[in-house]
């Protein structure tokens, strides 16, 4: 099945706890890297990939991250009589024209899986779609990361998951993918365990927070129980649905930054910051003098 990726799912109802006390009232999503929030990165990355209609996946108290996506009429005059064009440009682009915004809710935090299930009414069966995790950053200098899964999309017909080589000490903290090379080039998966023990995993290739799936996953989704740490986790649907349907390996192009940890986020500030033309020499100097300091 072959069809083009229109919509993009963005579980972001978790708790936040690796952040917390910043994450008490602030939604994880809303934290910022230099100047924008997570949230619109991953949107920014979606709409770049193709996807023209984004689901947010939000638990009953962080509607917050709904109003980042509203239009404000108020602000925009504001700025506008301020003569302060470039901002008012950027405010205008967050969500750009042609782009849907639409809701649901996971009223409890059940896991992965059990957020993008709760997508379900919106995407429909026939249609591949993605999924993004916007803690999951990638610096890409090209077309973005999910445009690089939509890419082998295109190519295999299949679904695709966004893997990296990590260090094997750390399989337990990932989703590990096992890959063979078929006959025509491409990565396919053959098999996928969450968070393995070192010695357990089939390979050191750690899932990213991007997937393309098959709509038809939700009705696995619907039938798996509880995974690794009590949770209903995205990665034993897959698992389960790939042994009808392929999923292919689309190994990452870029920087990953893992932005749910706060020394991910501190070292995503620093890079993203460096792309900055007016931030580059001030920042650079700044981490000169620390480095002269420490060194
Ligand atoms: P994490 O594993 O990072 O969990 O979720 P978390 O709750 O956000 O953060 P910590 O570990 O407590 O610090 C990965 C992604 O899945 C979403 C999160 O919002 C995040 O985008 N998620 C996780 C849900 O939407 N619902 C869940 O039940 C679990």
């Amino acid at each position: 099945m072959n069809s083009p990726v229109r919509k993009a799912v963005f579980p972001v109802a978790g708790l936040g706890t690796r952040f917390l006390p910043a994450t008490k009232a602030v939604p994880k999503e809303l934290l910022p890297v230099v100047d924008r929030p997570l949230i619109q990165y991953a949107v920014e990355e979606a709409v770049a990939a193709g996807v023209d209609t984004m689901v947010f996946v939000v638990s009953p108290g962080k509607e917050s991250i709904l109003d980042h996506f509203r239009r404000d009429e108020g602000l925009e005059s504001k700025l506008e009589q301020g003569g302060k064009d470039a901002l008012l440009a950027r405010v205008r682009a967050i969500l750009p024209e042609g782009v849907r915004a639409e809701v649901a809710i996971q009223d409890q935090p059940l896991g992965l899986g059990h957020a993008v299930l709760c997508a379900r009414e919106h995407v429909p069966a026939d249609e591949h779609f993605a999924v993004i995790l916007p803690d999951d950053m990638v610096l890409d200098p090209g077309r973005g990361a999910l445009a690089q899964l939509v890419a082998v999309h295109e190519a295999t017909g299949g679904g695709v998951i966004g893997l990296e080589a990590i260090d094997p000490s750390l399989t337990a903290s990932y989703g590990i993918a096992e890959v063979e090379e078929t006959p025509s080039g491409h990565r396919r998966i053959t098999s996928l365990v969450e968070k393995p023990a070192p010695e357990e995993a089939p390979s050191n290739l750690g899932i990213v927070g991007r997937y393309v799936l098959d709509g038809r996953i939700f009705d696995t989704l619907a039938t798996i129980g509880e995974g690794a740490g009590g949770e209903i986790q995205l990665t034993d649907g897959i698992a389960r649905f790939m042994g009808d349907h392929p999923v292919y390996a689309c190994p990452l192009e870029g920087v990953r930054y893992d932005c749910g940890s706060r020394l991910g986020m501190l070292k995503a500030n620093i890079d993203y910051a460096l792309e900055v033309d007016s931030l580059r020499d001030e920042l650079l100097a700044h981490l000169g003098h620390v480095l002269g300091r420490t060194g």
